[in-house]
């Protein structure tokens, strides 16, 4: 672990390790209030109870992959707060191209190989433990080592690891420092409003781009269109089959194939 966070210049400098969590992110948010410092790290060898969006579980199996979340204080002044998920994104898939991964970001919080299955999930829980101080939880689950064969049923055909993108085992801690060294550098660029460098690395990774898409909504319905990139508050653009434009808040992505 102190490997992971010796190329970093302040992210990750105070963590915890843990064998077995529920959760890093229920960790976290006990450490923050009890005073964690901005850019404290909490990773876990594995979870029993790992929590994906929208009350998802997220497959965490002991030894194999990496969960972690790290504490982020909000600056007064930041970019839309729907873009934040988005800019670990970029981070994340950044840090895994550096071996030799072909990995993309996709709307909204995944990273994913050329073929569209997920290697990593992104969750970020904000909350204000006191007045005008947010901070930001920002869990990353990352398929590191298991074998494809080794998902349970429901993941076997949608989800895949770096093992099975790089047709090699990777040392977690080296993948952890390279994801660590990106998140804090995009952090800085996001804090400082510095948004064009990041929207011109989310276009260069967006897997999405001009594919035909249904988006299952949060209410239940769908909207189909072509994917044309993200807003400035982190919307998904689709143009729609009349041709009208359409930004949506939140939404599960599915890619249309041939003839569905
Ligand atoms: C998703 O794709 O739905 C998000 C998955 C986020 C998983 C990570 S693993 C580390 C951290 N702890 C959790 O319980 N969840 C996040």
């Amino acid at each position: 672990m102190v490997s992971a966070v010796r190329k970093t210049k302040w992210l990750g400098k105070s963590w915890m390790f843990f064998d077995v969590v529920e959760s890093t992110q229920d960790v976290m948010r006990k450490w923050v209030l009890s005073g964690a410092l901005h850019g404290a790290i909490v990773v876990a060898d594995m979870q029993t109870c790992g929590r994906g969006r929208v009350g998802r579980s997220w497959f965490s199996p002991l030894g194999k992959n990496l969960y972690f979340t790290v504490a982020l204080q909000l600056p007064h002044s930041h970019p839309p707060s729907g873009t934040l998920s988005l800019l670990v994104g970029v981070a994340v898939a950044e840090a895994l191209q550096k071996f030799e991964a072909k990995v993309y970001v996709k709307w909204s919080n995944d990273v994913v190989s050329e073929s569209g299955r997920k290697l990593a999930g992104i969750l970020v829980e904000s909350f204000e433990p006191e007045p005008k101080k947010v901070w930001s939880l920002v869990g990353v689950g990352i398929n590191v080592n298991i074998n494809e064969d080794e998902f349970p049923d429901e993941l076997r055909t949608t989800a895949t690891s770096l093992k099975a993108v790089c047709g090699r085992e990777l040392d977690r801690f080296e993948v952890l420092a390279e994801v660590l060294c990106s998140l804090e550098f995009w952090w800085e660029k996001w804090a400082s409003n510095e948004f064009d460098l990041f929207r011109q690395a989310y276009e260069r990774l967006d897997w999405l781009k001009g594919k035909q898409v249904i988006v299952f909504l949060p209410d239940g319905t769908t909207v189909e269109g072509t994917a044309m990139g993200i807003t400035d508050e982190g919307e998904l653009m689709l143009t729609l089959p009349d041709g009208t434009r359409q930004r949506l808040v939140a939404g599960d992505v599915t890619v249309r194939t041939a003839g569905a």
